[in-house]
């Protein structure tokens, strides 16, 4: 049977909602790389680690316990529990098991947030450059995002003046991202305590994303908002154990915040996915409490891959960056190559034009600045071998020179 028109349409909240930019990329590089082409990745956003031993000796425990049936929809408690302690001991956050949502992944935890906070005339205020899921997020729950723009030269961060400009009788929520994909930025204490007055004078929720915190360099500390009690009752914290602990496919993030919120994320998680995997919950539980060596290991490592990146990218011609503080990007300006000619004739519109280009002509993977609302640069990922990213630096400098 043919489908009619009516009967293929779908809802309108999925308009705008497109597969992430970063997903469709290492889609096209498998496949590419199915077809026997060398590629160079430095598109992921994920740790190259494989997950530490004991957490993974905890799951597979798990499984011969048969620990494999339904959990509470909140999360365990005990794990509930160790996450309210984790937010009190590393980022100064009152919390306890009631406020705190075990969750599949930290974008599922943020989801979950804009999706019990948000509606259609709220609006959500994004510091731009973003996180490329904020605004298909917002997108869905039906808001409108309002993006702000932040500048390299103010370290991309969001300051007062700027979220004052963009705050209106709508304004609902502020979603901020420290540290930050995809600039590698991070607020500190004073740039947060900056914005308090505003978020308290015009009760804003703010909901922050915190997944990168253990990646810090230089002897940088990340803060987190929601240890300044004045505003504790209005903040989201949200993170999880995908970067810190290499954990990605586990799907195992948390949030913690006011009651309220917390509770109707919990309802809506019961209704939509009943609670994360009940293995990767007990490895939770191994990865809080078991040794922490691992993730200092892999933070020094990153640390040292970002000083290799960064020396090679100063000696490509063209581009501009600042050094990243935190995360594993660096999220480069191509300005100076728009209007400029690549070798097929082509004129370069954005940073989509030169990553095509890269990856079809030349095997490497980059993501276009345009999935972040940025389209004149582009965002590395150092969560890549010593060789390869030493490779895709000089690739990248070699097609660079090709544009004319
Ligand atoms: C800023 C930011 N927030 C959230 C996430 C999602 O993390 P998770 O894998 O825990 O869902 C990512 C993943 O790339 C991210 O970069």
């Amino acid at each position: 049977m043919i489908l009619t028109e009516i009967e293929r349409r779908l809802a309108k909240r999925m308009e705008n909602c497109e597969e992430a930019a970063t997903l469709k990329i290492a889609a096209r590089a498998s496949l590419l790389r199915s077809q026997g082409k060398q590629i160079v990745s430095l598109s992921t956003g994920e740790p190259d680690f494989p997950t530490p031993e004991n957490i993974k000796l905890a799951a597979i425990r798990a499984i011969e316990q048969n620990f494999t049936k339904y959990t509470s929809a909140e999360g365990m408690p005990e794990l509930r529990d160790l996450v309210a302690q984790k937010f009190k001991h590393d980022d100064g956050v009152e919390s306890s098991a009631e406020r705190v949502l075990i969750t599949s992944g930290g974008k599922h935890a943020l989801s979950n947030a804009l999706f019990v906070l948000c509606e259609a005339g709220d609006e959500i205020i994004i510091p731009s450059p973003f996180w490329l899921s904020y605004s298909a997020m917002a997108g869905l729950s039906e808001a409108t995002a309002v993006l702000v723009e932040t500048k390299e030269e103010e370290d991309w961060l969001l300051t007062p003046e700027r979220l004052e400009n963009a705050i209106t009788p709508a304004s609902r929520l502020l979603l901020l991202n420290t540290p930050h994909n995809p600039t590698s930025t991070i607020y500190s204490e004073a740039h947060l305590r900056a914005l308090v007055p505003l978020i308290e004078e015009h009760e804003l929720i703010v909901v922050v994303d915190e997944l990168y915190e253990k990646l810090t360099y230089d002897g940088r500390k990340h803060f987190s908002l929601a240890s300044i009690p004045e505003i504790a009752e209005q903040v989201v914290t949200v993170n999880g154990l995908s970067k810190a602990y290499a954990m990605t496919g586990w799907r195992l993030g948390y949030a913690t915040g006011p009651e309220w919120i917390i509770s109707a994320m919990g309802r809506l998680q019961s209704q939509a996915v009943s609670h994360p995997s009940s293995i990767s919950q007990k490895a939770a539980i191994e990865a809080l409490t078991g040794p922490q060596e691992s993730v200092e290991i892999m933070r020094t490592e990153f640390q040292k891959r970002r000083d290799i990146v960064v020396s090679l990218l100063k000696e490509i011609p063209n581009i501009s960056f600042s050094t990243p503080k935190a995360a594993f990007y660096v999220f480069f300006s191509i300005a100076s190559f728009i209007g400029k000619k690549l070798p097929s004739g082509k004129i370069v519109k954005s940073g989509e034009d030169i990553c095509e280009m890269l990856l079809e002509d030349h095997g490497l993977a980059l993501v276009p600045g345009n999935a972040f609302g940025k389209p004149d640069a582009i965002r590395l990922s150092f969560a890549a071998s010593e060789s390869d990213i030493r490779k895709g630096v000089a690739i990248l400098k070699s097609a660079l020179g090709m544009i004319s």
